[in-house]
């Protein structure tokens, strides 16, 4: 179990205010340990009141996502069991792919404030300003066959939708596969790497890069921001947090129930179903009207000859 630390007695008496002598005896350390502590937090930007005769009291946290304010009555069941974060970091699905080569739990999760090679589908470069987006990644080990990832990328997908929803009041949508989508602006990206053999995957890294606080240039039909969007800041704590829990419960329900009762919430929430798109998997282009998406989470498309064409994974362009 985690050990008690300032910042968990803090916290617990929110407004009150607290001694050092107290917190000292309560944590079974010296009076100068506490001060010691207290003043490394207030350097990382927790802003606590220290006043003569009473102690000290929290007012605020950093907007940073460190893994114990992440972890902070999180309570999830699977997402964020250990989690990590790192100021800066290559990648977070590199991290998280080494994790799961040396057999680390389902849930681990990663978090960083810049990567300095965020990755994207297909070789592309992720790039997001230092502390203004959300970029992590987990790992999960679901008993499945390597067909069946596309399936978690969407579930993912849909999450984000929610969470986004429930924190921000936004509506937003899926561009299929893995894109969360305003006004057809990229506000998200997820990519889902897996290590797998011929029919056995051995474990899933998702990762995701949400683009929160920063103001992309003005570009038509360039990425956008959440705030860029709704012109304000947002808590990147808060929705994270959110992020994770919503993550967390729909990947189990979808575990247990099998994917089946997702596909209506797909077609839902999908950007795609409907419009005429290009589609390029590896082998072909094609083009034509987008007519859903199945429950393996497959991509039908009615091409110009009549023909319905399935897609499980590829890049999408939406055409006007
Ligand atoms: C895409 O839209 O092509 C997917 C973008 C995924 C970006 C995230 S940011 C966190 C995680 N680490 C990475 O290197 N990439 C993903």
């Amino acid at each position: 179990m985690k050990k008690t630390s300032v910042l968990d007695l803090l916290r617990q008496s929110a407004e009150h205010f607290l001694s050092g002598e107290d917190m000292a005896s309560q944590l079974g350390v010296s009076r100068s340990a506490v001060w010691n502590q207290i003043h490394d937090l207030q350097k990382l930007g927790y802003r606590i009141e220290a006043r003569t005769h009473a102690g000290y009291r929290l007012l605020g946290v950093p907007d940073k996502l460190f893994a114990d304010e992440m972890a902070w009555e999180l309570g999830t069941r699977v997402l964020g069991r250990r989690i990590f974060s790192y100021e800066d970091i290559e990648s977070t699905n590199d991290a998280v792919f080494r994790l799961g080569e040396q057999r680390a739990p389902e849930g681990v999760t990663v978090f960083a404030e810049h990567q300095n090679k965020g990755r994207g589908r297909l070789g592309r470069r992720w790039h997001c300003p230092r502390g203004k987006g959300i970029l992590f990644s987990y790992l999960l080990r679901p008993s499945l066959s390597p067909s069946q990832i596309p399936q978690v990328t969407l579930v993912t997908a849909l999450s984000v939708v929610r969470a986004i929803r429930a924190e921000c009041g936004l509506e937003c949508g899926i561009k299929w596969p893995n894109d969360i989508v305003y006004e057809e602006r990229k506000l998200c990206g997820i990519l889902t790497e897996m290590s797998a053999e011929q029919d056995r995957v051995n474990f899933v890294v998702v990762g995701i890069g949400l683009n929160v606080n920063g103001i992309p240039a003005q570009v038509p039909d360039g990425p956008a921001s959440l705030k860029g969007i709704l012109k304000r800041e947002i808590s990147r704590v808060t929705l994270a947090k959110t992020l994770l829990r919503h993550i967390d419960r729909d990947y189990l329900a979808w575990k247990a129930q099998d994917g089946v009762d997702f596909v209506e919430e797909w077609e839902r929430a999908s950007v795609t179903t409907g419009r005429r798109v290009t589609a390029r998997t590896n082998e072909r282009v094609i083009q034509g009207q987008a007519t859903g998406i199945d429950r393996d989470g497959a991509l039908w498309i009615r091409t110009d000859s009549g023909l319905q064409e399935r897609i499980l994974a590829g890049d999408v362009d939406h055409v006007r």
